[in-house]
């Protein structure tokens, strides 16, 4: 978008047509003279699913509306009906295909309905579905030891949970055990989830309801695009250390923060941060607790672990979304001396661990390593990465690229140097790409970054549609 005057027609075009479909609007578009460069297409794949023969997503959105909780939300205009999947694409009711780059919202890793963990699923399944851990079975323990493997130093003691919620409330309970301290420092910007106590360490008002939140401080974010500090890490760790001499009694319980904040709109940690805040934290008497939903298990490319990029090994590692590939699981792993704490009281959860779940993510573990899909992460995430980079140079409406791997960001903005938040072109933007058959998230404080967390299994081939596809809508702007 070159220039004030068009995005002015742009948005008072917008505006008025809001209500009309976004394919009515990008057939008008496309008429622009001058315009004439080629839909892109989805590359080939040698799959055709099943015939749906369900109710159409009129009726589906009726019932959600009558019999399903107001607070859901869709995205696009007019919603998806997403009735099949296979590796990295979805399918809707009439057996279109789309490119699937938001993955479940980073949770399908390995690609959808991969067979090795279908499998393992309908076996385990087959075999027994739930008992309890009062009794013995082989899916869990061959499970955490597998899944402690892949952790450095002593985080070597598996919880099992059922949601990235659940494991964070652990791991801050379990902090606060160890510690004796109540004070949890984490980011502004932060998401960890939705219960009493992570509705606390989560710092966006649109994700806080107005209840009791306390026991937790919220750092400034070493945000490199938005934050005061710009890429300065260290300058950022300092008001940690702040927080502490006059937020708190001097010592803590502990830290939380992502190595790469996801639902905050894909921000990598400033460079040399979490370095600092980890040895402020210990000298406070504190836990590093890396909260890796999101940054987990290979989607980074060049670690297994968000953490391990900032060179720091934390105290209680939590994780969900992609341990699973789309299973209902969660984790916290800890090292044997901090686990301990669990044993002052009586603690369980009935479904966390169960057979299926466990057998599942085992599954997970094992293509992740026999389909190289980390080395994947990384070589067509940086590709896609340099594609978007290059984009940024044509549409000044990208203000920012940034994250690594197969967890990228594209922050738009209608004023590079206000950074003025560019929303309505944002919901524009998805919407296009969804008519042309690409799915992205989106995210961000101001809603106005695109998250791409595809499937691991993503090829070059999906990058350069993905990136054709949006540099075709920015062009038609
Ligand atoms: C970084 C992070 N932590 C925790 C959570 C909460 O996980 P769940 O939705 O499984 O409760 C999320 C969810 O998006 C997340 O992104």
């Amino acid at each position: 978008m070159q220039g004030s005057g068009i995005r002015r027609a742009f948005l008072a075009k917008y505006l008025l047509h809001q209500r009309r479909t976004f394919s009515q609007l990008a057939e008008k578009l496309s008429s622009v003279p001058g315009n004439d460069a080629p839909i892109p297409k989805i590359p080939p794949f040698d799959y055709s699913p099943p015939p749906y023969t369900g109710p159409s997503a009129a009726e589906i959105m009726q019932k959600r509306k009558e019999y399903l909780s107001p607070s859901m939300f869709c995205f696009y205009d007019k919603p998806i009906n997403v009735v099949d999947g296979k590796m990295q694409y979805l399918f809707d009711e009439n057996g279109r295909r789309y490119l699937d780059a938001f993955g479940g919202i980073a949770t399908v890793c390995c690609g959808h309905c991969h067979p090795d963990v279908v499998k393992a699923i309908v076996d385990q399944t087959n075999r027994l579905q739930h008992s309890t851990i009062l009794y013995l079975n082989p899916a869990i323990a061959d499970f955490a030891e597998a899944l402690a493997s892949k952790l450095p130093g002593d985080l070597k003691v598996v919880f099992f949970t059922n949601s990235g919620t659940e494991a964070n409330e652990l791991a801050m309970m379990m902090a606060r055990q160890y510690t004796g301290c109540q004070d949890i420092v984490s980011l502004r910007n932060a998401y960890h989830g939705n219960a009493a106590g992570t509705m606390g360490a989560t710092a966006q008002s649109n994700w806080k309801f107005n209840i009791v939140q306390s026991g937790v401080h919220h750092a400034l974010n070493p945000d490199p695009y938005r934050g005061v500090f710009g890429s300065d890490g260290k300058m950022y760790a300092k008001d940690v250390q702040d927080l502490i001499n006059f937020g708190t009694s001097g010592h803590v319980a502990g830290f939380m923060s992502e190595a790469i904040q996801g639902v905050g709109g894909i921000i990598e940690l400033a460079p040399g941060y979490l370095p600092a805040v980890y040895s402020t934290i210990k000298k406070a008497g504190g836990l590093c607790i890396a909260d890796e939903v999101q940054a987990g298990f290979a989607r980074t490319g060049s670690h297994f672990w968000g953490f391990e990029s900032h060179g720091v090994v934390p105290d209680i590692v939590t994780m969900a979304k992609g341990i699973g590939n789309g299973i209902p699981l969660g984790a916290v792993v800890t090292t044997p001396e901090i686990a301990q704490v669990l044993t002052r009281r009586s603690y369980f959860n009935t479904f966390g661990g169960n057979p299926v779940c466990t057998a599942a993510g085992h599954a997970v573990l094992r293509v992740i390593e026999r389909e190289n899909l980390q080395e994947n992460a990384h070589v067509v995430g940086s590709y896609l990465k340099e594609r978007l980079t290059d984009l940024k140079d044509k549409h000044e409406i990208i203000g920012d690229v940034r994250g690594r791997g197969l967890m990228l960001g594209i922050e738009l903005v209608t004023d590079r140097q206000l950074k003025t938040p560019a929303k309505i072109e944002t919901l524009h933007v998805m919407d296009q790409m969804k008519e042309m058959g690409v799915l992205i998230g989106k995210g961000g404080f101001y809603g106005n970054v695109f998250r791409i967390t595809p499937p691991l299994c993503f090829t070059k081939e999906d990058a350069d549609f993905l990136v054709d596809a949006m540099d075709y809508t920015m062009a038609k702007m």
